[in-house]
């Protein structure tokens, strides 16, 4: 290694270790009960989704082989697009590796034929990092704040808005009918990776409150709700076919393996069924239970209607403390610290999931209680 490299490695090393930001990797291989997975319905080991994975793996090999335009583009992949698109009421469905390919591709590739992207401040990395690569102006308005995105949609005929339908490290929803009205004559992309199998009607989401004239691009991700990973960008035909000529991550990367589409296949079966609709239930019944067991204890949290929970801890080092003692106890739920939230907004991230069972509810909230005491508030 070069030594000026080297220098700058240990030189950012120090400087987040001293902000205590530096992260490490932890296996999980400890039988510690999860609270900050994204595995919402529990589907990541539901046996239908892992006999439709083995019987891919048995029908179609390990791997997809090839780029979607290649060869790696088959029958499960295809199956699997058309359902989508039929259940979100879109023509089209473009499948991605991953959310981060999917919604940075999305706005590299589309990105320079607007004269404004507008994103939510709060918006994902993926989304972030997309505008920047565009080479498109681009700008945040305050979160949420409806007035301020209509004001500066209002300045630039062209424009596309960018929000979350769930926001992933504060899990408040975005006011997406709002924002539609404020800036009627924008092009709108959701990211609704936290919402999609959870929220509405057979979990679709965005997909089944907003028409496909209204949101012109949906993000919708596999690794979360689904239990299995990848995503697609639901949009028109004309989208999709340009998608799949000019997008980089489609047209230069290996397509995922056709028994991961059948997995995910699977899952959407669940999702779709009244199996599906007693999960979202349960998952209600487990939000329910944890903001009753919140407000016994007197515990901090900022309450919210989905799966993502925050506690607030503000330093770094106090968000390490509890997640660590949390995990002495037998609970996995891990600090989330910056440049992931700003500075001073470390804080635990608590996920909920319909596989949780009240009493491991109560054991997180009754431990959580007891760290907060112990050390003292801040
Ligand atoms: C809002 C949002 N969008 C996109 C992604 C990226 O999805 P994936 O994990 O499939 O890359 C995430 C993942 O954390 C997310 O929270």
């Amino acid at each position: 290694m070069q030594p000026q490299l080297r220098q700058v490695l240990q030189q950012a090393r120090q400087q987040r270790q001293q902000q205590q930001q530096w992260r490490q990797l932890r296996c999980n291989d400890e039988q510690l009960v999860d609270f900050c997975s994204n595995d919402y319905l529990g589907l990541r080991r539901h046996p239908q989704v892992l006999q439709a994975y083995c019987d891919g793996l048995h029908n179609h090999g390990a791997g997809s082989g090839a780029s979607p335009l290649v060869s790696g583009y088959q029958s499960p992949h295809r199956y699997l697009s058309e359902r989508l698109a039929e259940w979100l009421a879109r023509e089209a469905v473009v499948l991605f590796t991953s959310g981060f390919a999917a919604n940075h591709s999305l706005l590299c590739t589309l990105g320079p034929h607007y004269q404004q992207l507008l994103l939510d401040r709060l918006a994902h990395a993926s989304l972030l990092d997309g505008a920047q690569a565009s080479g498109c102006r681009w700008r945040r308005f305050p979160h949420n704040a409806v007035a301020a995105a209509g004001h500066y949609a209002a300045r630039v005929p062209q424009s596309l808005l960018v929000t979350e339908s769930v926001f992933s490290m504060d899990g408040d929803q975005a006011t997406v009918a709002q924002l539609l009205t404020a800036c009627p004559a924008a092009d709108v992309l959701i990211d609704d990776a936290h919402g999609i199998g959870v929220l509405g009607d057979e979990g679709r989401s965005c997909g089944g409150q907003f028409s496909a004239s209204e949101v012109d691009y949906l993000t919708i991700t596999f690794g979360k709700a689904f239990g299995v990973g990848g995503a697609a960008i639901a949009c028109s035909t004309e989208i999709a076919e340009y998608l799949h000529n000019f997008s980089r991550e489609l047209v230069y990367s290996t397509a995922f393996a056709a028994a991961q589409a059948q997995a995910i296949n699977a899952a959407l079966t669940i999702i779709q069924s009244s199996s599906g609709q007693a999960l979202r239930l349960a998952l209600q019944h487990n939000i329910q239970h944890f903001h009753a067991w919140c407000l016994r204890y007197g515990l901090p949290v900022q309450l919210q209607p989905a799966a993502i929970q925050t506690l607030l801890l503000g330093a770094e080092g106090r968000a390490l403390q509890v997640s660590e003692l949390l995990r002495q106890q037998g609970i996995d739920c891990r600090a989330i610290r910056p440049p992931t939230v700003a500075a001073g907004q470390s804080r635990l991230r608590i996920v909920l999931s319909a596989r949780h069972q009240p009493a491991q509810i109560e054991q997180l909230v009754t431990a959580l209680a007891s760290i907060l005491e112990q050390l003292g508030h801040d």
